[in-house]
Order: C-alpha cells, then structure tokens, then sequence
C-alpha cells in the first residue's frame, strides 16, 4: 500500500468511528485508539502535503481564520412554516389540504428542535457547502464551522445520488450548554442566555477552532434534489441514515389528523426529558407528488405546518423599569425583574412596549408578575398577582422627557408609542440611524460596527449619515492603536457600499414603517429617488401593500429638507438610488392590475409575484386608472359592478396566463 492510500484507508476508517460514535451512539472503539489513528493521519498528511482534503476528518478541529462568508444563493428557496397554536388549527389545516387533494394522505409527524437551520449539499458524496438560512433566497456558507460538527458526515457511504441537498437543524445540547456556561463562569465570561443563540452564534464565528469546542449537533429532516430515491419523504429520510446521517429516530408515519394529535400530546409531556431542546411539532405530507400538487403560499409551504407548545410561565418581581430610546425616537419601557428561571434560561428583564401596555396590567414597582416566553427571545409579563401587592403601591408614571437627551416626549397620532422627536441631536437616534445603515440587511458596510459607529461620533467624525463617505484612512489611523488594516477595512467597506442596490439604500435611510418588504415595493413601482420623492399621498396608497401609515411616514421624510439633502449627498458620493429590474418580461409595463377572488392553483401572493416579474403594478381597488381586474372565484359582486361602470376589462386566470406567455 502506498502513502496515498493509506492516507485514504485511515480517513475512511476514522469517519466511520466517527459515525459510530456521534450518529450512531455506539462507539466501537475506545478514545484513546481514535486518537492514536487520528494521530497517525495528520502524521502522513503532514509528510504529504499534495493530499489535503478539507473533508479529512482531521480538518474537524477546525483551525484557519477566515475573513467572512461567502454568499450564496438557495437553489431552493428556504421558508419558513405556518404555526399554529391549537388541534381546532390543525382541524382547519387538515380541511385545507383535503380540499385539495382528493385521495388519502399521510402525515409525517417530526420534532421541532429548536436550533438553526442549515442547508448542506453534497456533490460525488463530499460536502461541498453548508449553506445558512439567511433571508430565506440566499445564505452564508459556514462549511469551516460545519466541518467540526462531529454527526455531520463530510463523505457519504452507499448508494447516495450524485447531488442533492440535505436539510436540517443545528443546535447545542443541554447538557453541553450548561457545561459551556460552565466555564464561562470560571473564566469570569459571561454566561450564554439559551442555546439556540449560542447555535447561532457559534457558526457565525470566523475561527473555526472555537467553534469545535462548541459541543454542537445536528439532526437532517429534508432532502431535496433531481434524483431522490424514494417518492415520499419518509422514506427518503430512512435511506438517508444509510448515507451516513443523523435523521431523527422520533419521527412517525400518522394515517390520519388524530393520529397527529396524538403524537403532539405525547411529546408535550416527554418533552421534558429530551436531552436537546424543542418548540413544537412539525407535521408535512409524506407523498412527494402531494407535496407538489399542494405547493407554496410566499412565505411557506402548504403541505407542512408546525404546532408550538405552549409558552412556559414563571412568578417574579418587578424591581424597576428602564426607558430605552430606539432609532427612530420610540420608547421602550423595559422591566428589570429579579433573576429567575425560565424554560431553560435566566430571565432578568421583560420589554413592557409602552404607556397603554404599563396602565393595562396595571404594573406596579415591586409587584409580583408572572412572565411567559413564547417564540420570541424577550419574555413578555403577562399579569400582576394582585394578593402579593403592597399596600402603599402607588401607579407608574410614564417618563415625560426623554432620558438621553431631556426633550419633552410626544405622542403621535394613535401609534401606542411616545417619542423624543430630537431627530438631529438625541444621541441613541443618531448612532441607532447609524448602526441600521451600516446593518447587514442595509447597507452591510463590512469594518464597521456599533462599537466603530460609537467611537467615530463620539469622536466628532460623524455627525450625519454622509459624512460616513467624507471619512479618510488619515483621519481614521489617529483613532486606534495598530489602526492600519481597520482604516483600510473601514474605507474599502464604505467603497463597496456604493454597489449595494437601491432597495437595501432606501430600506438603510430608516424611513419609519418602511422595512424589507416595504421598500422592495416601493423600488418596483417608483423605480428610482426622485420618482419617490415627488409622489403624492395618492400616489403612494395607489400602490397595493401600501396603506395611510405607511404613505404618511414617507411624504413627512421627504417633506424634511435634511433628509432631502442627505440624499442628495448620498447621491453625489455615487450610492444607487434607481432599481435594477430583473424582471422575466415587460409583458405587463404600465399596467395596473387588480386581483380579486379565489384562485384554485396559485395563491394571491404567487400571483402578484408574477404580475411584478413581468413589470406589472399591483393595485388595490379599481379606478380609472386600472388597466384590468383579473377576477378568480367569488369575486364581489359590488368590485365586478364597479369595474363594469369603469368599463375596465375582467378577464381570468386562462386570459391572463394566455399574455405572460
Ligand atoms: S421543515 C419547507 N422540519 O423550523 C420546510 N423545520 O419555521 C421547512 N425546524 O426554518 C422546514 N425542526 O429551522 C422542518 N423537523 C423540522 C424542523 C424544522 C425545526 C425549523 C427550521 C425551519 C423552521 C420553520
């Protein structure tokens, strides 16, 4: 046998004890015969420099440094699913699917753990990329942090196709949770608030080689691709384990939905004893071709939903409320409770939203409260326990004037929250307006952070969004012991934010009540600044999706000549500020369309996806400046009276589809 294959022969041999350790939990041989094989592969690999393999099992330790992730494109859009709370929800799930199909089903019942999902492909059997979830279309790939997760095979065995994707959860085991913890605590760290964070922070760490020492673990219940072996997902799964992967053992065929209540009732009770944390139950249609015939609604599918247990509660007091300034001036009563244990973390503050939220429950200092965590990370108080109150408690006082800046609050129309309105000089508004630019979802400008962001105005530099493009490597060298590769980073980030498209620019500009979503609509129908800064109110609501409030937020941005002018700057200094369209077709350019009715083979969403693929505009009531209402069933008799009045044309679904093609 020559090096090479002896090389090959002690990978093999490592990765299979590997298996039978972390997959399998039945070790065959003992650890010290592990290390003294490992020992002698890394001996002849390092003699033999030619035969690196990142998928070598002695690469799981992890080691190199990296400077970020690349970003990578689901091949298969990666969604989310429906919850629901109730066995009348999953009734009505149920009724959904059967109106669809009309032959049995079966449901395949699996836990929900509680983690971070990851999307793995493999190609010829290796682990090519381990793909996170990201923002649903595309994700980071973390493989150098995959890689050191023992239970996750980086070569297959058997029979497996030449390239699919396997998906699954990530997550971070009690037991290693507390033992990390730990030793944080010893090594006066601060302790981690809950595992799943820790999952999610740990692989988004550059350094490989912390994050092996994360006990981390991950079980896979999706496989997807060309060429799969079975036509339901079941099966798919149970072949899969041959390949070499951790597919869930508590996963169960159900004939029927009380065969699903069943199962959830079972696992609200023994959940407790299971060594990982879970939220709930996803249950999916076994068949494939089901699957299929059932498709997608935008966000998820409808041939899968998820069940969530209920919120755990705790009892605790109230020690006194803090008052947050957010970015856009909004208030954040927040409560600081005395420590307490909850559904496997310490809770120690509460948000309590605003004023109405505060008089509602009546909260009062030194209360006894009761806290509930759902699926959100900040617990929420839910009630007082009155018989605990102290006699001589007195009502909280909403705070009268900002806590930063001491401007008097207000509140605006009938948004629930109060508000600094010191926009310019409110030192949290100004470094919040800052940090959302620079965010990953905005502007992503890499070599900056909130920390940067803080020294930077609190050293003069920036004092507006703009300036952020008048920074120089000279005036930022000054500022930072060994500052070379920082200023550099800094500049050449800020260099490469003038790429970032239009939609991520206006989305980092802050507008209040325009987000992701908003501002992608409003890119496609006023495709560049200054079509948006010219629209009217009746303009803007014309657009469907957008409503009064969101209209409103927009013409008073634009009605502030500073924002006028920063953007103006913005545009000097070469940001995007027109959308690129990459839309299939200009089939539908300067049409506005209503839909209205049920469709029986798309969802409404799908469908004003397609109408803005061909350059369409979806609008939300007819008027004369409809161009046609494409009309599915149960169309309202008034819409139909209205358009006929207009003389505006109806056509259906088989008309509409005969023009996109
Ligand atoms: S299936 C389209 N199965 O829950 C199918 N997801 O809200 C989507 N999750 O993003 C996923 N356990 O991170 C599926 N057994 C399971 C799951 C599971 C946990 C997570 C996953 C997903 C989220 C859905």
């Amino acid at each position: 046998m020559n090096e090479y294959q002896s090389i090959a022969l002690l990978r093999k041999e490592l990765e299979h004890h590997n298996h039978a350790y972390y997959v399998l939990d039945n070790p065959l041989i003992s650890d010290y015969e592990f290390d003294a094989l490992l020992l002698k592969l890394k001996d002849l690999e390092t003699k033999n420099p030619e035969y690196f393999d990142a998928n070598s099992p002695s690469q799981r330790v992890g080691g190199s440094l990296i400077e970020g992730f690349e970003s990578v494109k689901h091949s298969y859009p990666m969604l989310s699913l429906g919850n629901t709370y109730s066995n009348e929800d999953l009734f009505d799930f149920d009724k959904r699917v059967k109106k669809f199909i009309n032959h049995d089903y079966e449901y395949i019942c699996e836990l929900k753990y509680d983690g971070v999902s990851i999307s793995l492909i493999y190609e010829n059997g290796s682990l090519k990329k381990a793909i996170t979830r990201g923002d649903g279309s595309s994700g980071d790939n973390v493989i150098s942090n995959v890689r050191t997760i023992k239970s996750i095979p980086l070569e297959l065995f058997g029979n497996y196709p030449n390239k699919f994707e396997i998906r699954g959860e990530i997550f971070l085991p009690i037991a290693g949770f507390n033992k990390l913890n730990k030793q944080r605590l010893e090594n006066n760290f601060e302790p981690f608030s809950n595992p799943r964070n820790t999952a999610s922070g740990s692989l988004k760490m550059l350094n490989s080689l912390e994050v092996s020492k994360r006990p981390l673990d991950c079980y896979l219940y999706h496989l997807l691709g060309e060429n799969l072996p079975s036509d339901n997902h079941y099966d798919n799964l149970q072949i899969a384990k041959d390949w070499g992967f951790k597919i869930p053992n508590e996963t169960t065929k159900c004939n029927n939905i009380n065969e699903v209540t069943n199962y959830i009732q079972k696992w609200e009770i023994e959940r407790h004893n299971l060594p990982y944390e879970i939220d709930g139950i996803v249950i999916k249609i076994n068949n494939l071709n089901t699957q299929d015939k059932l498709g997608f609604t935008a966000k998820s599918p409808r041939w899968a939903i998820s069940y969530k247990f209920k919120a755990e509660q705790a009892k605790t007091k109230l020690i006194s409320i803090d008052y947050q300034v957010g970015r856009t001036g909004a208030i954040t009563p927040v409560a600081n409770l005395k420590p307490i244990q909850l559904a496997g973390t310490i809770v120690k503050r509460a948000s309590l939203h605003n004023a109405d939220q505060i008089n509602r429950l009546d909260i009062r200092i030194n209360d006894s409260v009761f806290i509930e965590k759902g699926g959100e990370i900040i617990p929420k108080i839910t009630s007082v326990f009155l018989k605990d109150r102290d006699l001589f408690s007195i009502p909280i006082n909403f705070i009268a004037y900002c806590p930063e800046c001491n401007d008097p609050l207000q509140r605006i129309d009938d948004d629930a929250k109060h508000y600094c309105l010191n926009q310019l000089k409110c030192p949290p508004q100004i470094k919040g307006r800052f940090e959302h630019f620079i965010s990953k979802k905005a502007l992503n400008i890499d070599g900056l952070g909130p920390e940067t962001i803080d020294l930077l105005f609190n050293s003069n530099k920036i004092k507006i969004i703009s300036d952020l493009y008048l920074l120089k490597y000279d005036d930022l060298l000054p500022l930072k012991k060994d500052g070379k590769k920082w200023s550099s980073n800094i500049i050449t980030g800020l260099e490469n934010s003038k790429k970032i498209p239009f939609e991520k620019v206006l989305f980092g500009l802050g507008i209040r009540h325009v987000g992701e979503t908003v501002s992608i609509i409003l890119c496609k129908n006023f495709k560049n600044i200054n079509n948006l800064i010219n629209a009217t109110y009746d303009d803007l609501i014309d657009v469907d999706e957008i409503g009064e409030r969101i209209a409103n937020s927009i013409i008073n941005f634009f009605g502030s000549i500073s924002n006028v002018n920063l953007i103006n700057d913005l545009v000097n200094f070469g940001l995007q500020f027109s959308y690129i369209n990459q839309s299939k077709s200009s089939k539908l350019e300067s049409m506005n369309i209503v839909i209205s009715g049920k469709f029986i083979e798309y969802s409404r969403e799908e469908l004003k996806s397609i109408v803005e693929e061909h350059n369409g505009k979806n609008i939300s009531s007819i008027s004369k400046k409809t161009t046609f209402v494409l009309a599915g069933e149960n169309v309202g008799p008034s819409k139909l009276k209205k358009a006929i009045t207009l003389g505006i044309k109806v056509i259906d679904i088989n008309q509409f589809l005969d023009i996109i093609n």
